[in-house]
């Protein structure tokens, strides 16, 4: 009796949350090298994670601590930073240029990323010297805590599946390239996990699988799609969908996408197909969905893709909305803050170019073309190093100014809940991702954007997400409460783009400096430039 009893108690308290337990910890060793790569079928140079290109997944549920060192084994600096993971209150360690000093050739650092309140797909990605072009991505997924309800049944399998577009040329001589103020020429495939035309995915008939898709290419948006299946999405950057039933899906650089896929078929092998989309040529790869029993190899055409042009996919778009009544990170469901009813506090609208300074291709956000320095914004920011950024480097509105070059860092206030508006004046398909945030997608379409254009917001169950489209000569609006202090890079995932100066830092800013709000420097961080020689250490 007093056995069952201390046992049922325990059990009760842990239930109810009241013994204190730490959330569990990963770890991770990452050894990133050069390595020989044939993802084309002949041999390139890119970068390894323990020697696998693309890198290692990471697996991990929902509040896990990932503890992952990094051994930089190439002869120059690198960062890996984590697309659409939050880092709350942690911005120290999102490993891009402003934020983290880069690991020296030869040198480790351990990031301690707690994947706070967090589901879904996402992918990580090195952030510097356009080393995005020679590999070192990787997916991570974040699946929910035990007890928390799901909103379909468990898969038979879990996919991550990588595409993007890939060059069969280095990544130095396309970084060379960008570098002489060049454009990025046209690439020459498609890859999906690593391979292009090889990749195969074993399925038993009757069974149903989770498919994770991200676009982790450099500036193609690629279409998605099986041969003789149907997918339904359920989830989009870490919130459960709507779920409807597709053919087919645009994913745009830098997004993830998650698709149930049924294997209802006859036993026999599929194409899985990924192409191009709005470009003149056409780029397609395929894999191979295989049934374990399977009596056919594939056959007869590799399925095409949608041929209409942008409406289709802005339709589709309009059409992925938030499940409010699924649970998300946590029990309550995902509905429970109604986001529509909150007072915007500022609108700011963001216009990108692109055209040429000092004879030199740049593309810029409201006219300013960001360009680093040697000190990481966050760390010139924490010990107060003047002289490295200005807050208000940046307008809130375009300035219609000619571009010109400036380390920009955009001000604002912890807890302030404003409106972002992506306006798009050019004819190529744009890709806008936040650091630190997912926002809501509350509206999208062609034209120039205009106060009336809140009318047609979705003010219900808009879409929670962290990257979005901007169609060409089209907006998309964005509504997002700030609520995570730190120093946050807003970039285009159009990787030349954002190489070449399309970003900048939103200084999310609170004057209580207070722990709860941001925790302080990590006792390991890498210290750089000005901030060379600082402590780390608390007083
Ligand atoms: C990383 O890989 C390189 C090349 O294979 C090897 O020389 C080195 O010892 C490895 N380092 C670690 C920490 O595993
Ligand atoms: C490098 O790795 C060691 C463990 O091998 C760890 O103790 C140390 O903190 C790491 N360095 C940094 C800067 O994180
Ligand atoms: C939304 O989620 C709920 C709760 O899990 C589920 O019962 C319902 O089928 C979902 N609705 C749609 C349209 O996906
Ligand atoms: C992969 O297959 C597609 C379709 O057959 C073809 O167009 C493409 O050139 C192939 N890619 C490579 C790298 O072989
Ligand atoms: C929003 O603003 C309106 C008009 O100023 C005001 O009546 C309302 O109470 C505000 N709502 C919230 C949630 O603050």
């Amino acid at each position: 009796m007093m056995v069952a009893c201390y046992f049922w108690c325990v059990l009760q308290l842990v239930v109810l949350g009241l013994v204190a337990s730490e959330d569990p910890y990963r770890y991770f060793n990452w050894n990133i090298t050069y390595g020989d790569i044939y993802p084309l079928g002949l041999k390139q140079q890119g970068i390894l994670i323990n020697g696998q290109f693309p890198g290692p997944e990471i697996y991990s549920v929902t509040n896990d601590n990932l503890i992952i060192n990094v051994y930089n084994n190439l002869p120059e600096p690198f960062l890996l930073s984590w697309n659409g993971i939050q880092q709350r209150r942690n911005s120290f360690q999102d490993g891009v240029y402003g934020t983290t000093c880069p690991i020296p050739p030869g040198k480790n650092y351990t990031y301690k990323l707690q994947v706070k309140d967090q589901i879904g797909s996402f992918f990580y990605f090195p952030s510097l010297a356009f080393h995005k072009a020679a590999g070192g991505f990787g997916a991570i997924k974040i699946l929910s805590r035990p007890r928390i309800p799901v909103p379909f049944p468990d898969p038979s399998g879990d996919f991550s599946v990588l595409i993007g577009d890939w060059y069969n040329i280095n990544h130095k001589t396309l970084k060379a390239v960008l570098d002489y103020g060049h454009k990025l020429p046209f690439p020459q495939a498609l890859l999906i996990n690593g391979r292009a035309n090889a990749t195969s995915f074993t399925v038993e008939q009757g069974k149903t699988y989770r498919l994770r898709i991200s676009n982790v290419g450099l500036q193609n948006t690629l279409n998605f799609r099986i041969q003789g299946h149907k997918m339904k999405l359920v989830e989009v950057e870490g919130i459960h969908t709507v779920q409807t039933t597709y053919s087919s899906i645009d994913v745009h650089v830098g997004q993830s996408y998650s698709v149930l896929v049924t294997a209802d078929q006859p036993a026999q092998d599929y194409y899985i197909a990924v192409s191009t989309r709005f470009t003149k040529k056409l780029l397609t790869t395929t894999a191979i969905l295989h049934y374990s029993n399977s009596q056919r190899s594939v056959s007869g055409p590799i399925p095409s893709g949608p041929t209409a042009q942008f409406d289709w996919s802005l339709n589709q778009a309009q059409s992925i909305r938030t499940n409010l009544t699924a649970s998300g990170p946590r029990p309550n469901p995902q509905g429970s803050y109604h986001y529509g009813l909150i007072n915007i506090s500022r609108t700011i609208i963001l216009e990108s170019s692109a055209s040429q300074v000092q004879r030199k291709q740049r593309y810029a956000v409201n006219s300013v073309s960001f360009i680093p320095t040697d000190t990481p914004l966050k760390l010139a920011d924490y010990f107060k190093i003047g002289g490295v950024f200005q807050v208000g480097s940046i307008p809130d509105m375009p300035s219609r100014k000619p571009m010109y070059l400036d380390t920009s860092v955009m001000g604002a206030d912890f807890r302030a809940f404003v409106e972002i508006v992506f306006q798009n004046r050019e004819s190529i398909v744009q890709s806008w991702h936040i650091d630190g945030y997912s926002f809501w997608v509350v509206g999208m379409d062609g034209g120039v954007w205009t106060p009336a254009s809140r009318n047609q917001y979705n003010l219900r169950d808009a879409v929670y997400r962290c990257t979005t489209q901007v169609y060409p000569k089209s907006w998309t609006a964005i509504y997002m409460a700030l609520d995570n202090v730190g120093m946050w890079n807003v970039r285009s995932e159009f990787w030349a783009r954002q190489y070449l100066g399309q970003q900048f830092y939103m200084r999310v800013y609170s004057p209580v400096g207070s722990i709860r709000d941001e925790y302080l420097i990590p006792d390991n961080a890498l210290l750089c430039g000005k901030a060379a020689g600082r402590t780390t250490k608390s007083p």
